[in-house]
């Protein structure tokens, strides 16, 4: 397994930047999310420079959704990123982390009269995903003396190499106007007297570990670009989407760089926009690519048992990691206090929930293990935490953040009592 440059083996234990994770766990307990913001900063600062070295107007736009935590979107606010709202909450994570309402797209196919208001309220870009929403939208912005600034979310009809669940751009997806169709929505919304629309949106779909699939998307993009030219459409940016893997599989799995991703993207871009004359901002929208490698979950081995395979049970199940539960993903794990002792047995990682389903990794070959040993899951940062929930009673877990020399919790371990805060006792079950 190849490590990636922020991970490292020193006297048998991993370190993530400068932290020992055996400290870590020590410290804040397990299971325990741990994130490395020098990593974070790596990536985005590669992929805007990859962007920007080829063409002067690029805007990031992170997508909240696959780590909504204030802390992090703090680090990306602060390095020029805007964000990819899916909700409310994310809007407001979004604003609250410093962001400009500007480079937010509020996005999402199913946004409620009370979203519509809020994007109205705030001022920020909303990607529109249908024709009914246009008008209440429109109607939205109008009973506020407001314009709206709109792009339409474009079903492009193409296939990705990625497990179907996050494949967004399919015909048969729920996402988007199709292609053939938007250049109506368009004209509905120049017709429209409180929407002005001055943006074009798309996204294919999520672990995608090859460029021609966007340099593809990018062309549609285009082609619909010069439609939308022709019917007098001002467009003030092209949102591409993210959707750029990253390779669990550390050693078999090769993800694009950022710089063959740009190189496949901004030739069809820029080409395009050069033949248009026109100069829009080119908008991306990663997620996974930003933060999916910046973090590792630390979980304990409560118990080892020798059975049809050999399990080691640990403290962290699809409770606090779904992806390998949903999707059947593949997340590298690493016996985090015996790293470098022989990998001499295979072990099954199971979590402690009541479900079968519920194994972070299969059949990997490891160190012996036994009860106390810490293991660390690799490439945890996205759809991790974002993902997590209370199932069986569980307390979601705490997430440390490290910088340099400073390790800090950037989310509260919760508590039992946080399980039944919410909940409320009808008056009939009151004594
Ligand atoms: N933009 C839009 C409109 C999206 O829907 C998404 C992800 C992104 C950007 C960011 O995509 P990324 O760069 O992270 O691939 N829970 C799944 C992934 C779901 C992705 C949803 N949309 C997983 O764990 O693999």
């Amino acid at each position: 397994m190849i490590l990636p440059p922020h991970l490292s083996i020193r006297d048998g234990h991993l370190f993530i930047g400068e932290h020992d994770t055996v400290d870590l766990a020590g410290r804040f307990g397990t299971p325990l999310y741990v994130t490395d913001e020098n990593r974070i900063r790596e990536n985005y600062r590669r992929l805007a420079d990859a962007l920007s070295a080829r063409y002067p107007k690029v805007q990031v736009l992170y997508a909240a959704k696959a780590n909504g935590n204030l802390a992090i979107l703090r680090i990306l606010a602060g390095m020029g990123a805007g964000a990819d709202v899916f909700s409310a909450g994310e809007l407001d994570l979004a604003l609250q982390a410093g962001m400009r309402p500007e480079v937010l797209l509020f996005n999402g196919s199913s946004k409620s009269p009370r979203d519509l208001a809020l994007a109205v309220a705030t001022d920020v870009r909303v990607s529109v995903d249908s024709l009914d929403e246009l008008s209440q939208l429109n109607a939205a912005a109008a009973s506020a003396g407001k314009t709206v600034e709109i792009a339409f979310r474009v079903n492009p009809a193409i296939e990705v190499p990625t497990h179907p669940k996050i494949a967004t751009g399919l015909a048969t997806s729920k996402f988007g106007i199709p292609a053939g169709q938007v250049l109506d929505a368009y004209r509905e919304a120049l017709a429209c007297s409180n929407v002005r629309p001055v943006g074009i949106h798309c996204h294919i779909g999520s672990q995608i570990l090859e460029v021609e699939p966007f340099a593809r998307e990018t062309a549609v993009l285009i082609d619909l670009a010069r439609d939308l030219a022709d019917i007098g459409v001002p467009l003030e940016f092209i949102d591409i989407g993210g959707g750029l893997g990253v390779p669990y599989r550390r050693g078999i799995d090769r993800a694009p760089t950022p710089e063959e991703y740009a190189d496949a993207v901004m030739p069809v871009f820029t080409a395009g926009v050069k033949e248009l004359g026109i100069e829009p901002a080119l908008w991306v929208e990663p997620g996974r690519s930003l933060v999916g490698d910046s973090t590792i979950l630390l979980t304990r081995v409560n118990s080892v048992k020798e059975a049809h395979r050999t399990f080691a049970n640990v403290d962290a199940g699809f409770n606090l990691l779904a992806r390998p539960a949903m999707y059947d993903s593949y997340h590298e794990v690493v016996a985090a206090n015996r790293a470098d002792s022989p990998a001499e047995r295979e072990y099954t990682i199971a979590g402690p929930i009541c479900e079968t389903g519920d194994l972070l990794a299969k059949d990997r070959k490891l160190p012996a293990l036994s009860a106390g040993d810490l293991i660390a899951v690799l490439d945890a940062g996205a759809y991790g935490f974002a993902m997590s929930s209370q199932y069986n009673g569980r307390p979601r877990c705490p997430e440390a953040l490290v910088r340099d020399g400073d390790v800090a919790l950037m989310r509260r371990a919760e508590t039992i009592d946080d399980l039944i805060t919410t909940m409320t006792t009808p008056a009939w079950q009151e004594e």
